[in-house]
């Protein structure tokens, strides 16, 4: 056992040098003793794990609880499986499975989904997500903020079973969640929580227990491919096992709460310095929702790689990308040149669309 005080001591030599090395915000350079990955998945920076290694609000943990796989979390318990510079995305496991739902009585209930801070970089996207519910004559609200973000009714009718939801769906193409036994919709405001109302559209209750009740935010086109396994393994129904689902977020820089509607109250610096958009070869774009502004920094065109970090977006050398040019390639800074040979002509783009022309033979001689 390690006495108190030498603990004491040896936390401060810890902890010492990483205050010191505490990035302000702007500067682009992660200490290189960050993480750049847990369990597997990349972390790049403005995301990182521990003190000094992200931008204020892009922390991440990785927990290592033994005998498990290192996950990387967002929050308490969303695990990050993928994050993308690119499309500023962030996409997770949501482990609990579904809107875990407090019934008040019968079947109606509610709940709520998320627990990300209100002043965080993360909303739900409104364009990669839906709201799916499962179950037999409910309705169930998506609520932000006292407004309806999304509803939905979910019928069972008297005769078919439920389980031709299953088999009658893989007919239209997937549509597994068209209303009967589920449904499926939009979410068109993207906020870092949400609440959920259920309500029973029968009294009687007679067809609840068909079908689970069940309410998630899910990634679209999950419930296609997860229906048929969702629904089956609803006749042993167990609730411990629910199959952890995927969503994904949307981040941004300086993320703001919108005040009013369409009016931005953040977006990129006036000052380009000040900006996250560390590398010289990346530009600020803003971000404006309904529930939030911010930015986001993306490569220009022709470079690639991470543009929150000085140097971090690399000229793309086009010439050794396939099908590019089939003549004379010249790489160049952000482009490319791409010719016929000397003694040739036509167009280069194509395959074997230098033709080699008598006239630049000529003239070569
Ligand atoms: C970041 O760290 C703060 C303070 O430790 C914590 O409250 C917050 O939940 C963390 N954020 C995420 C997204 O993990
Ligand atoms: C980025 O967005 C494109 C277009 O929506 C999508 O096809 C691609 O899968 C996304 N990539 C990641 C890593 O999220
Ligand atoms: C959820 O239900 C509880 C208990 O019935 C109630 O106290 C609470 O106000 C409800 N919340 C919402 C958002 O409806
Ligand atoms: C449904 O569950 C049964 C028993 O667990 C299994 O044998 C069957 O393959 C499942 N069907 C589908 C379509 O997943
Ligand atoms: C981005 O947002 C900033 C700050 O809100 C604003 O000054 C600027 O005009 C916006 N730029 C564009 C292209 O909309």
């Amino acid at each position: 056992m390690i006495p108190a005080a030498a603990l004491a001591v040896l936390l401060l030599q810890l902890c010492l040098p990483m205050a010191a090395a505490q990035v302000t915000p702007g500067a682009g350079t992660p200490p290189p003793r960050c993480p750049t990955s847990c369990g597997g998945v990349k972390v790049p920076y403005p995301f990182g794990i521990g003190n000094g290694c992200h931008r204020p609000g892009f922390n991440l943990t990785c927990d290592r609880t033994r005998g498990r796989e290192p996950r990387l979390l967002v929050g308490s318990d969303l695990q990050v499986v993928e994050i993308s510079l690119a499309n500023s995305t962030v996409r997770i496991l949501d482990r609990a499975g579904q809107v875990k739902l407090t019934f008040s009585e019968g079947l109606d209930g509610n709940g709520t989904w998320g627990g990300l801070g209100a002043g965080g970089p993360y909303v739900l996207s409104e364009m990669r997500n839906h709201f799916v519910v499962t179950g037999c004559n409910v309705q169930a609200t998506l609520v932000g903020n006292g407004g309806v973000v999304g509803c939905c009714s979910s019928f069972c009718s008297i005769n078919d079973k439920w389980t031709g939801v299953v088999t009658s769906s893989a007919g239209y193409g997937g549509a597994a969640c068209s209303g009967i036994g589920c449904c499926e919709t939009p979410i068109p405001i993207g906020r870092p929580s949400y609440d959920v109302e259920m309500r029973s559209l029968d009294a009687s209750n007679v067809y609840a227990d068909r079908l689970p009740i069940a309410v998630r935010i899910a990634e679209r086109g999950w419930f296609e491919g997860a229906s048929t396994t969702l629904l089956n393994d609803s006749t042993g129904y167990s609730p411990s096992r629910q199959p952890a689902v995927p969503v994904v977020l949307d981040f941004a820089v300086d993320s703001k709460p919108v005040v009013l509607p369409g009016v931005a109250t953040s977006g990129c610096p006036v000052d380009a310095r000040r900006s996250a958009c560390q590398s010289s070869h990346a530009s600020c774009h803003n971000v404006s929702g309904m529930y939030r502004s911010g930015y986001v920094c993306r490569c220009l065109d022709g470079y690639q790689g991470n543009p929150y970090l000085t140097g971090g977006c690399q000229d793309i050398d086009e010439c050794a990308l396939p099908g590019m040019c089939f003549g004379e390639c010249t790489n160049t800074a952000g482009g490319h040149l791409c010719r016929c040979p000397r003694g040739a002509q036509g167009d280069p783009l194509i395959r074997n669309g230098c033709i080699k022309s008598s006239l630049g033979e000529h003239q070569n001689q």
